[in-house]
């Protein structure tokens, strides 16, 4: 009851036009741990109602994996269930008629430290634990009115290393011997064989219903490993890359550099495939249809702690760092910034920042980045983040190349309007540019 009132207040308030993107897929991720935050950093059911008629689809998570019985089920029943979320969630669709709305289950989320190999348990259970699973799985989707459900599974990540140092290069020798450093999973063979399966089976299911299904490909899950991409092509109807976090601050704590490049910056002796080009090309050449390839690029940025030994122009690769900046003001949290937080940074004392300030960037193939200004009593921070400009490139390379865009998060855009008065302008860039609205042409 109190849930339709909300539902009806926000009908009411808002003129709710969806905004046509051309056929391109818009996909909004909505992690509900945004909508835990304290006020008035929670971003709540109506700012999100704001951002959706931008999306095409919304993928709210996260579901998990009981570790007992390989039952999907909520990680916060209490929000979601008791207090109604998934429901809210999905009403929202009256008022977006083409808006599809997923449940994600894992995302990175899912953290079960009795029971941090659950994932590939279930891979490695057989087909009667993979029914329990997908079961379960379909019944939230049903029960709550999702429209289709979405595997951001939990894989083992490849593993971290300097991206420009001399060591780096010596892994590299290693690698070519193949001594086996870099095996990560003994088993990623099987693994794939039995993830196809799994997708296999929850695809049977959901589309007797006509329900969705998509994948999540999370950060640093190496796509060769776990996906055999031609047969996945048949049987899921998206899948949404996460090409972002190839260096975060827990990875490398000892040197920064652009998160989430499109490009491989060849200035440094950078990873071939840390960037969101090599990414979905690997579908690509695979032959995954590209109408369903989905780019997945970030909202926030990640935040090293500087040393005096940093350096002082801030240009990445920034050598000498020490691990996680400390929590931002919005966020909370350590080791990244959301775009507001960003913003604060980009102020300086007398001048408020503009969407200009968001939008100079000559690199903006590689991502920007910047720098605390110095302070005796603080210790400066380095973020690296996709500024406007790099979301316009990145937009213009997913229109000419694949299916679609996704944002993570909803949380991490500016849905309060804190920067320039704007809200969620990150996803403003998007749709502008989806629409044809700046001519960028991102050729190679
Ligand atoms: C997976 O890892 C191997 C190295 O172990 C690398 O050569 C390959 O490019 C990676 N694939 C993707 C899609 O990242």
């Amino acid at each position: 009851m109190e849930n339709s009132i909300k539902v009806l207040a926000l009908f009411l308030l808002l003129p709710l036009l969806y905004v046509p993107a051309n056929g391109h897929k818009i996909v909004c991720y909505y992690d509900s741990a945004s909508s835990l935050r304290e006020h008035p950093n929670q971003l709540t059911t109506s700012n999100l109602a704001l951002a959706l008629r931008f999306c095409s689809h919304l993928i709210y998570g996260y579901a998990g994996i009981r570790a007992d019985n390989y039952q999907a089920h909520s990680l916060n029943e209490q929000l979601d269930v008791q207090q109604h979320q998934f429901f809210e969630v999905t009403a929202l669709k009256r008022h977006y008629p083409g808006l599809k709305v997923l449940l994600s289950v894992g995302g990175d989320r899912d953290i079960d430290g009795e029971h941090p190999n659950k994932y590939i348990d279930l891979l490695e259970g057989g087909y009667d634990k993979q029914i329990e699973f997908i079961k379960s799985a379909h019944l939230l989707v049903k029960n709550y009115g999702f429209d289709g459900l979405d595997l951001a599974y939990q894989f083992p990540k490849n593993k971290p290393r300097k991206v420009h140092s001399l060591l780096g290069k010596a892994w590299k020798a290693v690698k070519k011997l193949g001594t086996g450093d870099f095996i990560v999973d003994p088993k990623a063979e099987q693994h794939k064989n039995q993830f196809t399966s799994l997708v296999r089976s929850a695809s049977d299911k959901l589309r007797q219903d006509d329900f969705l299904l998509s994948l999540t490909v999370l950060p640093n899950v190496n796509s060769t490993w776990y996906f055999d991409v031609p047969v996945i092509n048949d049987l899921v109807d998206f899948v949404n890359i996460a090409a972002f976090d190839f260096v975060t601050p827990e990875r490398n704590p000892e040197e920064a550099d652009y998160p989430a490049p499109l490009f491989k910056d060849e200035s440094h002796e950078r990873l071939s495939h840390y960037n969101a080009d090599f990414q979905t090309q690997y579908w690509l050449d695979q032959r995954f249809d590209e109408k369903r390839i989905i780019l997945g690029i970030p909202s926030y940025g990640n935040a090293w702690k500087l040393t005096k030994d940093s350096g002082e122009t801030g240009k990445p690769i920034v050598s000498k760092t020490n691990g996680p900046a400390p929590p931002g003001p919005y966020l909370n949290k350590a080791g990244v910034r959301s775009l507001p937080e960003i913003c604060l940074l980009l102020e300086s004392p007398n001048k408020p920042v503009t969407k200009a300030d968001l939008l100079t960037g000559e690199v903006n193939k590689y991502g920007s980045y910047v720098l605390s200004s110095k302070d005796l009593n603080t210790e400066r921070i380095w973020v690296g983040y996709d500024n406007l400009e790099t979301v316009k490139f990145k937009t213009a390379f997913s229109v000419r190349y694949l299916g679609g865009i996704a944002l993570f998060d909803l949380g991490s855009d500016d849905f309060q309007g804190s920067c320039f008065n704007e809200k969620f302008p990150i996803l403003h860039t998007i749709i502008q540019q989806v629409q044809g609205q700046y001519p960028i042409d991102p050729i190679v």
